[in-house]
């Protein structure tokens, strides 16, 4: 933290920045008004303190012109006593505080902490703004494939309608991303997009949270909530897994999105509400229909539109875009200059067949830019199953078989020799007791009579 101190008595000045300088602060002195404006403006500083009376421009004058060049900074004043009447004037114009001559340096010193803590809490949310801003911007989103080419042309066609909208598609395909791209391109775009996940809602829940609850309306409602619904209202609620959702909370789903309105636990009232539902699901909810185990209706009103992203391993074309876009994102998170991937990587991650679709290709980029010691990504930064995905699926059961029945064949020859002493026979395999008798279980090694 920087600070700056415009004050021209030296004295107190240089009390001020001691006392600063051993609570570890930078500290910067000037000596007027005008010198304080010429350092501000050539250099970064966090917080000023700022006297009133300085012998080339008043106090306010100065902080007229800080604002100017940054209105971020907080500002503490320091004033003589009696003039309050004008602390009070530029505390209205946005300064942080002020403070009367004589100071009180530990309340000073408290002041500070409390600018620092709101300069903090500032620069989270803006990473935090930047960072949605990056992930869900259009441009982060790959869909060079004909595939996603067909996929987004049929959202954008849906953004501008109001209709509901299913997205379905395999786990970790993008659902969510979409849903807010959709959401963005909407005439919606400047209301609120709310996302709940119904697979992580207790059954109990899930009512109150979508509809909203007065105080008392069931045990533990200390308070009004009002309901996931009534807060999107203006723009999207996004229902992620929502096939999760329990048959006594479809009914009512239906019926919201039917008369446009709700109705929250323990209430007599009803609101209405101005929503668009984009709901996902990485299950076959037509199936459920068939099986009885999802409404109908209520399908049919929540899938007037039906968007589904394909697999990964359909549209590998895209690996190569996909890993540019992680590339950037996690060599910035990381502080690092990942320049690409060596050759041999790229291809083990061309020939990779991705279970867990795009989200795993993006959690293997990251472990990869975090492990890696040169400017590229090679082979040994990538897990092992994806170098050797041979060792997956048929050839490798079978592998893992045969290694079942040699360790099978083994034990079973150390328990006959040692007459099924099972410690002796433990000790001779260079096993503790209880791993024999674990593997002896999963084995299914028993003791024939
Ligand atoms: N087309 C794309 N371009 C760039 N990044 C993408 C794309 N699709 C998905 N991603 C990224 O992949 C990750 C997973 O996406 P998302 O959470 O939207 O998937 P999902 O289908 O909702 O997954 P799940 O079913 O597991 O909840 C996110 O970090 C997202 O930013
Ligand atoms: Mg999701």
């Amino acid at each position: 933290m920087r600070i700056l101190i415009i004050e021209d008595e030296k004295p107190s000045a240089e009390a001020l920045r001691e006392f600063l300088l051993d609570k570890g602060y930078e500290v910067e002195i000037a000596g007027s008004g005008a010198e304080g404006i010429e350092k501000f403006s050539s250099s970064t500083f966090d917080i000023v303190l700022l006297d009133w009376k300085l012998p080339d421009m008043e106090g306010d004058r100065v902080f007229e012109r800080l604002r100017e060049i940054n209105p971020a900074v907080p500002v503490i004043f320091i004033t003589a006593y009696g003039m309050i009447e004008r602390a009070v004037n530029v505390l209205r114009k946005g300064a942080f505080y002020y403070m009367t001559k004589p100071i009180e340096l530990e309340e000073l010193l408290h002041l500070i902490k409390e600018a620092e803590e709101k300069i903090n809490l500032r620069r989270e949310v803006e990473v935090l703004r930047e960072t949605v801003k990056e992930k869900f911007s259009f441009e982060n989103f790959v869909a060079n494939s004909g595939l996603m080419q067909d996929v987004l042309s049929l959202a954008m066609r849906a953004a501008k309608s109001n209709a509901n909208i299913l997205i379905t598609g395999e786990s970790g395909t993008g659902k969510e991303m979409l849903a807010r791209i959709i959401h963005n391109a909407s005439y919606r775009a400047q209301g609120p997009f709310v996302a709940v996940n119904l697979a992580a809602l207790p059954e109990t829940l899930i009512e109150s949270e979508l509809f909203g609850a007065e105080k008392g309306a069931y045990t533990g409602a200390d308070r009004t909530r009002p309901g996931k619904f009534q807060i999107a209202s203006g723009g999207t609620l996004f229902l992620d897994e929502i096939s999760e959702i329990p048959p006594s909370v479809q009914v009512k789903l239906l019926r919201v999105i039917q008369e446009k309105e709700i109705q929250p636990l323990g209430s007599a009232k009803t609101i209405k509400i101005d929503v668009r539902i984009i709901s996902a699901t990485n299950r076959d909810l037509r199936k459920m229909v068939d099986e009885g185990e999802f409404r109908q209706d209520l399908y049919y009103r929540l899938n007037v539109i039906e968007i589904h992203l394909p697999p990964l391993r359909k549209r590998k074309e895209e690996i190569p875009y996909l890993i540019e876009v992680f590339l950037k994102r996690y060599s910035k998170a990381n502080k690092k200059q990942v320049k690409g991937l060596t050759r041999e990587a790229m291809e083990t991650l061309m020939r990779y067949h991705y279970p867990g679709n795009i989200r795993e290709l993006e959690n293997i980029i990251e472990r990869a830019v975090v492990l890696t010691r040169g400017d590229y990504i090679g082979l040994e930064d990538l897990p092992f199953h994806v170098r050797n995905p041979e060792t997956k699926g048929r050839k490798a059961s079978a592998l893992a078989e045969r290694l079942r029945q040699e360790e099978r064949k083994i034990i079973l020859e150390a328990l006959e020799e040692t007459g099924w002493n099972q410690s002796e026979a433990a000790r001779r395999l260079g096993l503790s007791e209880s791993t024999l008798r674990y593997r002896m279980k999963t084995l299914g090694i028993k003791r024939k009579n």
